[in-house]
């Protein structure tokens, strides 16, 4: 086991590198692929899965564009097939908190009779820097169609952190750990925290869902992302996710990580700073 590559699927996302970095770091050698690298892997593209497995025995996986969309039950059946059938072991499946579609394509995983793991989450911390809000943070302005519901954004150096635990720790075996952070924040509230420790005003306005989806249109965002953006913000984001959930503790025996912390760290990457960068350039 110790000899072949752990294969993570996700090579750049916001926690497949994260997880490659510190697998290698320990020493662990790593297998990451996505649709860019060689042997490459699309989920798009089931004739890419085989070679991208073999020779690997555990592997972190990330399925895109999210499990909440219609085909990721049926890629996920058909992805867990295809990994006993070239000798995977144990698998660890990123997943979302409150995604039905998510919460079944994880019941394919734990039926599956191979060794698993799911990592549950909420929205990651991350999203603010590097995903679709960082735009509007650079801007000064963020728009998205969410009010008072509040979420424990979850750190994805947490989540990397307990997906290791899974991959290389005795002790978790077929254990579903849900991931959040320790305090419920609103969209304003998380601005006002990241303006604050920025120095920089940034505001945040909020708009009716189908505003925004025509704003993402207007910006030329696929079809398939719209509509995933609308299922997150006015099904999933209902505040069936708010209370805190305990799995970096009982994952990691260490308290999750806060939003401030995660402020602070990324004010010092200079992510949000790159505006100010390029305004003075
Ligand atoms: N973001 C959140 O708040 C959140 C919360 C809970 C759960 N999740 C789950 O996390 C997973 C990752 O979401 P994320 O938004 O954070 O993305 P991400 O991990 O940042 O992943 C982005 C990467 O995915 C790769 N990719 C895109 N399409 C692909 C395809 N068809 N096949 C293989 N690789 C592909 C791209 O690399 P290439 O261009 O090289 O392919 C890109 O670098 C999803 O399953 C989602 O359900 C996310």
């Amino acid at each position: 086991m110790k000899n072949s590559p752990i294969l993570i699927i996700g090579k750049n996302g916001k926690t497949g590198a994260r997880v490659n970095q510190r697998l290698q770091a320990l020493g662990y050698a790593t297998r990451a692929v996505s649709r860019s690298t060689t042997p490459s892997f699309d989920w798009e593209n089931p004739a890419t899965w085989a070679a991208a497995i073999k020779g690997t025995r555990r592997a972190y996986v990330t399925y895109q564009p999210d499990l909440a969309v219609p085909n990721a039950e049926a890629a996920i059946k058909a992805f867990v097939q295809v990994a006993c059938e070239n000798g995977l072991e144990h698998i660890v499946l990123l997943s979302g908190r409150g995604e039905e579609g998510a919460q079944r394509a994880e019941k394919i995983l734990q039926e599956s009779g191979i060794s698993w793991n799911i990592v549950r989450c909420n929205w990651f911390c991350q999203n603010f820097s590097e995903s679709f809000m960082l735009e509007g943070i650079l801007a000064g302005e963020l728009v998205l169609p969410a009010a008072d519901t509040v979420e424990p954004f979850v750190d994805a150096d947490d989540i990397a952190d307990v997906v290791v635990a899974t991959l290389t720790q005795p002790g978790h075996q077929n254990k579903l750990y849900e991931l959040s952070g320790p305090r419920a924040l609103n969209f304003a509230q998380c601005i006002e925290e990241i303006s604050e420790a920025l120095g920089r005003p940034v505001k945040y306005t909020t708009v009716p869902v189908d505003d925004y989806i025509e704003i993402l249109r207007e910006q030329g965002v696929p079809e398939d992302l719209q509509w995933l953006l609308r299922e997150l913000f006015t099904v999933v984001f209902d505040g069936r996710n708010s209370n805190v959930a305990r799995g970096v503790e009982e994952a990691l025996k260490r308290p999750a990580t806060d939003f401030k912390t995660y402020v602070q760290k990324t004010i010092e990457s200079g992510v949000w700073t790159a505006v100010e960068q390029r305004q003075t350039a």
